[in-house]
């Protein structure tokens, strides 16, 4: 006998079909997988094997054969267990060969005693089903949340194998998982922070307005306790909502990792990723022997926070780059090239010095001059080139820290973020919407290189004045400049302003911190 069921496999972030051939033929009771198995998936032989004989069922005393195709791909993990299992119980007429499977696909993991369990990567390997065109997914119980999310395939969780058959026999069904779209929604608005709990620092506070609104990289310098991890954790709360298809994609590099909680379906937040100095170059870009996203991934359609930036060795900063420029990041391993995505917002986070306190009002500084620029030379120049946004976080005043009024909610600084980059995007969909337009469509003003600066960035006699002047005494670099106009764009942006004005540019100004006054 031979029988073909369907499983998936997962390459990067992305499912492939695998198709799982069973053959039996009554001879010895032998029992094989071949097809590029690694040895978990070897091992299922021993899983499969147990998990029938303790679901009930007798382990067929017949040779079976298991080809996993395609064999030029590898396969790796236990996703394969309960499809190597469906086609056991096919093949051997355990489930009756008019039962049609050719529509179905299984994944999951099985236990000695045969329960199902969670599988990473649920939701990837779902999208692939569903782009095949397949009907039915049967997933671990734990996963089906998960998997629900996608549309125009029917999500099966199972708990056991008993259950499992009994369902395919059509004597008891399982349910169809269903996802509720409206609870997406109310997801968002459940962040345990906000603005409100920050006190004072209204100028800090504005600047990061100003970040999120262009989406902007971000540099925060100040003393220890001034607040800056505090304000960076609430950055995502200002930042628009997730798009169903951000959240999509942000729940897939999760999933894979292992990240999601058992029973949720998505991530319907932002993420902030805050990696220690001390991590890898691999935990922070992704990549080892069994590739997986790295921290820039995770932070995908969120934040990364280098806290304690210059304790960060160059080498980690520099791997930045690339990803930063590219929204994406590409791994190569002897399992093949993986692209991960890797758009977020960075955010990071310094003292003004070694001892802290350089610039503080009270607390003395016990640096030398010497020790504030080695201190500073530390950080890497490249990275520094890609962010256009560096502000002071003075230590907030007494006045400030005693008033018991809350700030202002992260709700309505996000509001005045989305329509900023609506007034934004509205600019950037009709160039592009213009005939043999010659301007790339981007989404944020961070992402404007020198067509879209010279398209969209028109001055006002001052503003071109003051630019000038600017240019000169902070003696700025090509690239310096690129970015003074970058942020005069958001701000004049947040006043709905087409025409970059004077005072747009003068607060732009503002926040070039490390030009102004250490180099
Ligand atoms: N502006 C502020 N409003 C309210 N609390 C603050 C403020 N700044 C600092 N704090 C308090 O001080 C603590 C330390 O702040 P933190 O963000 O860790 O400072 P930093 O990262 O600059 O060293 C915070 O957890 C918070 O309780
Ligand atoms: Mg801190
Ligand atoms: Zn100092």
């Amino acid at each position: 006998m031979f029988k073909s069921v369907y499983s998936a496999g997962l390459a990067g972030i992305d499912g492939f079909i695998v198709t799982v051939e069973s053959n039996s033929t009554q001879r010895l009771q032998n029992f094989e997988i071949v097809g590029l198995p690694d040895a978990s998936v070897k091992e299922a032989k021993q899983r499969v094997r147990t998990a029938i004989e303790n679901s009930g069922f007798l382990f067929p005393e017949l040779d079976l054969m298991i080809n996993l195709a395609p064999a030029s791909r590898k396969k790796e993990g236990s996703y394969y267990d309960l499809a190597i299992l469906a086609g056991i119980l096919s093949v051997t007429g355990m489930i009756p060969s008019d039962i049609d499977l050719s529509d179905c696909v299984f994944i999951g993991e099985l236990s000695l005693s045969g329960e199902v369990r969670a599988v990473n990567g649920a939701l990837c390997l779902c999208l692939a089903a569903k782009e095949a065109g397949f009907k039915h997914i049967f997933v671990p119980y734990a996963n089906a949340a998960e998997a629900a999310v996608v549309d125009g395939i029917n999500v099966y969780g199972v708990k056991e194998v008993r259950e499992l058959v009994l369902h395919l026999i059509g004597r008891q069904f399982i349910e169809k998982q269903k996802f509720d779209h409206s609870k997406f929604k109310s997801e968002f608005a459940k962040s345990s922070f906000d603005f409100s709990d920050v006190k004072g620092q209204a100028q800090v506070k504005r600047a990061l307005e100003i970040a999120a609104a262009g989406g902007h990289n971000v540099l925060l310098i100040g003393p220890p306790g001034t607040g800056k991890s505090m304000l960076a954790k609430r950055l995502p709360t200002i930042l628009p909502e997730l798009t169903f298809e951000e959240a999509i994609e942000t729940t897939k590099i999760h999933s894979i990792s292992g990240l999601l909680p058992t029973g949720s379906s998505l991530v319907c937040q932002r993420p902030f990723r805050s990696p220690h100095h001390t991590m890898s170059a691999t935990s922070l870009v992704g990549g080892g022997s069994m590739p997986m996203p790295g921290e820039i991934s995770l932070a995908h359609n969120g934040i990364l926070f280098l806290d304690e930036l210059p304790e960060f060795p160059k080498q980690i900063t520099d791997s930045l780059r690339q990803p930063l420029e590219d929204g994406h990041v590409t791994v190569t391993r002897t399992a093949g090239r993986f692209t991960y995505p890797s758009s977020f917002m960075l955010v990071c986070a310094m003292n003004p010095c070694k001892c802290g306190y350089y610039g503080h009002p009270t607390h003395e500084c016990t640096c030398k001059p010497a020790d504030i620029k080695r201190y500073l030379s530390q950080i890497s120049g490249p990275l520094l080139d890609r962010i256009d946004i560096q502000i002071e976080v003075p230590s907030v005043s007494f006045e400030d820290m005693s008033k018991n009024v809350p700030s202002e909610p992260s709700e309505n600084i996000r509001a005045r973020v989305a329509k900023a980059r609506e007034f934004a995007l509205s600019r950037y969909k009709a160039a592009s919407e213009e005939p043999e337009s010659e301007i790339p469509m981007i989404y944020k003003n961070s992402e404007m290189g020198q067509r879209h600066i010279r398209r969209f960035c028109q001055l006002d006699d001052a503003a071109s004045k003051l630019l000038a002047a600017a240019y000169e005494r902070l003696s700025l670099s090509a690239r310096g400049y690129d970015r003074l106009i970058r942020v005069s764009r958001t701000i004049a942006d947040l006043d709905a302003s087409e025409i970059i004005k004077e005072n747009h540019v003068a607060e732009a100004i503002r926040y070039r911190t490390l030009d102004k006054k250490y180099w």
